[in-house]
């Protein structure tokens, strides 16, 4: 299907109705603005914006780190002639609630992290459930990262990030008709979140799909020629409620092992899908391959063309001719944008110990023990923390990287035991003679819902 003007004009008041439902928004104060000719950078653009709004910005390069603004809709004139250049700092975009970007290539954020909120990306979208389509997501460290953001991630190349191609935690986000390959990590990554992953092409990354105790609907796929797995479900992810994956007509072929801890299901076709050239990120079907009319046969997954779908990103009801195409046959912004967004929860009660009291005490305790070295917010700067010896520091305690790649029973061990049974220094003195194992617990609790907001994570990546 080929989208009028007529249509992508509804397709927008759409949006618009929506907006003004969810925040007040009047329609007569939405107006289009111009980069560069009415405001020289993106974000004077946004800064000018309100929601309702959309921003088109023209060809070019632009060399910005932006944060969106809620409800407002930022438009490129199309991934292969509009860039936004993150500078190699931090995050390129940063998210807002009920906004929507489309039309770039967005590339180049900063280099930290693996996992978690301190992971630098290309498009972040934290509390923010957002749109983010027809976008080239390339040359970052993640290319995007949706927590506690439920998000419609459709129609984008998500290729070249040095670490996650998607990286979705707390999110029940909605991957459709992605390319997404050449990730260092998993191409797609789910943690406590019940996203779907529906008619995407995944290729050549280090595992394809990865879930943790998460409930992924994992349809219509294309998994090829990933270097370690095709999908990939955690070792412990069955003993989680969420756990249960759907899986249906996936063609997985060709990666070193095609499935763990997951079996093929219903649909699944395991067979060269004949692609026109992986080498080049070509994946359009040729003209003999299994993969058509091999999805889904439901009516409601059916191909533009009204065919039974076809697996892989050039398939199913949002199927385009090119991925990602261009702004004069787009627009994404009548997808229905999934504006709630879930309350962090408490990460004290996600220790393995936990309780009001019991943080209580461990605030008590940790004021009155751990303040003089590791300082007031744990970051390893208090009274006596220069005092320790040649090249000796308080652990920052408050970076959520390193604590949640600590398991609780390993905090237990160095703070009771000292750091030297870990093979840290012993300036890290040992806690067991002057509180009992039940209050030290109780400042883990506390250190992970204050101090470092993060829970365990397990092996970080890969
Ligand atoms: C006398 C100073 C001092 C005090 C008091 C102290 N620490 Fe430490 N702590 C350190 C130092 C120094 C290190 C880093 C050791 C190293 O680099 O080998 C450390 C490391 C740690 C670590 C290890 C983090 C990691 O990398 O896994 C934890 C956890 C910790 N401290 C918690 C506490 C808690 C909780 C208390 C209070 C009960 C406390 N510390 C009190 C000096 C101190």
């Amino acid at each position: 299907m080929k989208r009028t003007d007529f249509q992508w004009v509804s397709a927008l008041l759409v949006a618009f109705g929506f907006l003004i439902g969810m925040s007040g928004i009047s329609l007569a104060a939405s107006k289009t603005l111009k980069v560069p000719s009415e405001y020289k950078t993106i974000q004077a653009a946004i800064d000018a914006a309100s929601g309702g709004d959309t921003i088109q910005v023209a060809a070019g390069k632009y060399k910005e780190n932006i944060t969106l603004k809620e409800g407002v809709i930022l438009q490129g004139a199309g991934a292969d002639n509009t860039t936004i250049d993150g500078n190699g700092k931090g995050n390129v975009v940063e998210g807002a609630k009920a906004s929507v970007i489309e039309g770039f290539t967005i590339t180049n954020s900063g280099k930290r992290g693996t996992i978690g909120d301190v992971m630098d990306v290309g498009i972040s979208a934290k509390h923010a459930p957002m749109t983010i389509a027809n976008c080239r997501i390339v040359g970052n460290n993640t290319g995007v990262r949706t927590y506690f953001s439920p998000s419609n991630i459709v129609n984008n190349i998500v290729a070249d990030n040095k670490v996650y191609g998607l990286y979705i935690l707390y999110s029940d986000s909605s991957v459709k008709n992605n390319i997404i390959y050449n990730n260092g990590s998993y191409g797609v990554y789910n943690s406590y979140s019940n996203p779907e992953a529906i008619n995407n092409t995944i290729f050549k990354n280090f595992d394809g799909i990865y879930s943790e105790v998460s409930r992924v609907v994992v349809k219509n796929n294309i998994v090829v020629k990933n270097k370690t797995v095709g999908i990939h479900w955690a070792e412990f992810q069955d003993a989680q409620d969420r756990a249960e994956p759907i899986l249906s007509y996936n063609l997985v072929w060709g990666n070193k092992t095609d499935y763990v801890n997951v079996l093929p299901s219903k649909g699944d076709v395991s067979k060269d899908p004949l692609l026109v050239d992986l080498a080049k990120g070509d994946v359009l079907l040729k003209k003999n391959s299994p993969a058509i009319n091999a999805g889904n046969e439901d009516s409601a997954d059916n191909d533009p063309d009204a065919t039974r779908n076809d697996m892989g990103a050039y398939g199913g009801p949002l199927a385009q001719k090119k991925i990602p195409y261009s702004p004069k046959e787009m627009s994404y912004a009548s997808l229905k944008i999934k504006t709630e967004t879930l309350a962090e929860p408490d990460y004290g009660s996600q220790s393995a110990w936990s309780g009001a009291e019991g943080k209580k005490s461990g605030k008590g305790n940790f004021n009155g023990w751990c303040v003089p070295c590791h300082g007031g917010l744990g970051k390893g700067d208090g009274l006596l923390a220069e005092t320790l010896g040649e090249g000796i520091r308080p652990r920052d305690l408050s970076n959520a990287e390193l604590l949640s790649s600590r398991s609780d029973e390993f905090l237990l061990k160095v703070i009771k035991e000292g750091g030297a049974s870990v093979g840290f220094s012993e300036a890290m003195m040992s806690f067991g003679a002057n509180l009992t194992e039940e209050e030290i617990k109780n400042m883990i609790a506390y250190i992970r819902s204050e101090i470092c907001k993060c829970r365990y994570k397990g092996e970080a990546g890969k």
